[in-house]
This record gives C-alpha cells, structure tokens and sequence, in this order.
C-alpha cells in the first residue's frame, strides 16, 4: 500500500484518480498548516503539493518514507530539488496542462491591447460613449514574433495562425527554417532577425541567465517603431525600466503583461498606464488547466510509485537509483 499526501487544494479531477487506485490511502484534507504537513509527512510515500507548501529541508527530511513529490504545476522553487535528490526523492511537475490556458491568454491580452478593450469598458461603466477614442488595430495580417518556441510558444503560433498572421519564432535550441510541423511558421536564426519584422512580440522562453532582461533598450531599440509587446512568461524577460523608457518615448505603441519582474508589482510605473494592460499572473488559472493538472501529476505519481513510468522528472540524476 501506498500512502499519498496532498497538503494543497488540487483539483477534484486528480483526487478523484488517486482515491480510484487501489493500493492508494489518501490524505487530502485541503489547505495544510505547515505545522499539519510536518506531522503528516513520515506516513507519506508520495508527496502532492502546488505552490503553497514549502517543501523544503526539514519537510523532506522528515518524509523517511517518501519516494516521489509532485508539483501539480510548473513552478518547482518551492521544493527544495538539492535535498530530494540527495534522499533519492522524485520530484516531478507538470509543465503541459497549462500551455493551452496560457496561449489562449496571450490572445485575450492581445486583442484586448490593440482594442482598447479595458479602456474602453472603463469609460462606458463612467457613463461614456467614446468610440472614436477607442478606434483600435486587427492581427490579420500582422507578424507575431514569439521569443521562446517551446510548449507555449508552439501553441501561440497555432492560434497566431488561426488569426491570419505572419508567425515568426526564435529560440536558440531550433535550427532557422520552416518549423516541420507547422511548415507556415518561420524560424529565425537570431532574436535581431526577428525584431524588425514584427509588430507585436511576445515572450514565451524559460527564464534563464541568458533569457533574462531579453527586452531591454537595446533589443527595444531594434523593434518597429509602434511595436506592441505581450508576456504572460516570465516578469523578469522584460527589464521593466527600459519598457517604461521605450512607452514614454513612443518607440513601443502598447504593452500587455501578466507576470512582473516583482509579483505583485507594487508601485511599479507601469500599472495604470493608459498603453499598458495588465492582468494579476492569471495567464494559467483556468479551470481546464486545475483540472489537467491534477489529473497529470496524480496518474504521473502513481505511476512513480508504480515504477512504470517516469515523466515530466525535473531531478532525472535520482532515476539512475531507482
Ligand atoms: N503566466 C503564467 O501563468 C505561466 C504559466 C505557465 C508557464 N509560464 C511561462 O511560460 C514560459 C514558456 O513555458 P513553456 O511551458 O513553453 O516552456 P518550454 O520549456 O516548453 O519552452 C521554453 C522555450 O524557451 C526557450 N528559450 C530558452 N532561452 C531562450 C532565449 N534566450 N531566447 C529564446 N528562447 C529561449 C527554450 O529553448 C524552450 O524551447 C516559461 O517562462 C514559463 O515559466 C507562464
């Protein structure tokens, strides 16, 4: 028998999977106290959390039954991958329920950007009528460039498509030419190809040393002039200073953004700005992606436990032992 702690809300779709398992006991009590999670863990065989348990040195050292820690998402910086590691601990997340959610919502930012569309619903619940004022743009026609064509950046160029636009992508691990997939999608040999051509850009690369501040005065510099900039990725893409810069100036006609170098962006210039929109990290809160994600890490724990399969493995080093 395997005992399988939750100690965070997960969807009812995953709980309903693990408690169909027939070697499986389940504790799920919801939302854990941090001192509950403490008491709970040496039983567990498995762990599943999201992002409000702190799985960390202490936690994990007490879970001395412990084989696998699933993290009903894609964010693992709240457990503590070195420790779990060191004890031979799975940790496995899972990055593709929400890549639809948020490539739909690079789409919801961008229409609404070049619609005016929260502009515009402001001034008619203030009693307006101002549809001159909020004459907008359409992505027919348009390039899309997407910086990053991972999951999400695929799936963006799927939609970019649907809406008639010119795709073009650039990420370092994809040789320049037509992607075989998706032959109407163009891939460009370096970020400066892509920047001239396109007139809306959107980030959709993993947050690395070298992906940090991507857009920044120099890269801004090289963009249309008008351009609008969309990132529902990672806040910290964008070196926030040099947006403001490239908005003020009117270099950049727009931007749209769900994610912030600092979370929430408390005093940040460019909330409230009437060329920028913003929504509060919410580009994978739907509850299609809840429910595919806990239906994924559930099926891929069991199957952990089960030793029949190993998926989405962010400490792959642990595998060797097992
Ligand atoms: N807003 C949200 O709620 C939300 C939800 C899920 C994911 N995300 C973010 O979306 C982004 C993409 O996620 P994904 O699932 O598609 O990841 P992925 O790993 O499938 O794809 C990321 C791609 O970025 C590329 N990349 C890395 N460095 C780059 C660089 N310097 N320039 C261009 N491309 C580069 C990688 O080669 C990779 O192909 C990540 O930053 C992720 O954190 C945001």
């Amino acid at each position: 028998m395997f005992h399988i702690l939750v100690s965070d809300p997960l969807h009812e779709d995953g709980l309903a999977i693990l408690r169909a398992a027939e070697d499986v006991t389940l504790s799920a009590p919801g939302k854990m106290a941090r001192d509950e999670v403490l008491a709970a863990i040496p039983e567990a065989h498995a762990l599943i959390v999201r992002s409000g348990t702190k799985a960390d040195r202490e936690l994990i050292e007490k879970g001395v039954n412990l084989r696998v820690i699933g993290r009903a998402g894609v964010g693992v910086d709240n457990v503590d991958l070195e420790t779990a590691t060191e004890r031979g601990i799975i940790v496995m997340n899972a990055p593709e329920a929400t890549t639809w959610a948020v490539a739909e919502h690079v789409f919801g930012l961008a229409l609404a950007l070049l619609r005016n569309v929260p502009q515009a619903h402001n001034s008619l619940a203030a009693g307006e009528w101002a549809r001159k004022k909020y004459a907008g743009y359409q992505l027919r026609g348009r390039t899309l460039g997407i910086i990053g064509y991972g999951r999400i950046g695929q799936a963006i160029a799927h939609l970019g498509l649907a809406f008639g636009m010119e795709v073009i992508a650039y990420d370092p691990i994809r040789p320049p030419g037509r992607d075989p997939a998706r032959p109407d999608v163009e891939l460009v040999a370096r970020l400066e190809d892509l920047l001239p051509r396109a007139s809306i850009i959107t980030l959709a690369a993993t947050l690395t040393g070298e992906s940090r501040s991507i857009i920044n005065a120099q890269t801004i510099a090289q963009m249309q002039d008008g351009a609008w900039i969309v990132n529902a990725a990672r806040g910290a893409l964008i070196d926030e200073a040099a947006l403001l810069d490239g908005l003020e100036s009117g270099k950049l006609r727009g931007a749209a953004l769900d994610v912030y170098a600092k979370e929430p962006p408390e005093g940040s210039p460019l909330i409230g700005r009437p060329d920028v929109i913003h929504t509060p990290h919410l580009a994978a809160s739907t509850d299609e992606a809840q429910s595919l994600v806990a239906v994924y890490i559930a099926q891929q724990v069991l199957d952990a436990l089960h030793g029949v399969d190993y998926k989405n493995v962010v400490n792959p080093a642990v595998l060797e032992r097992h």
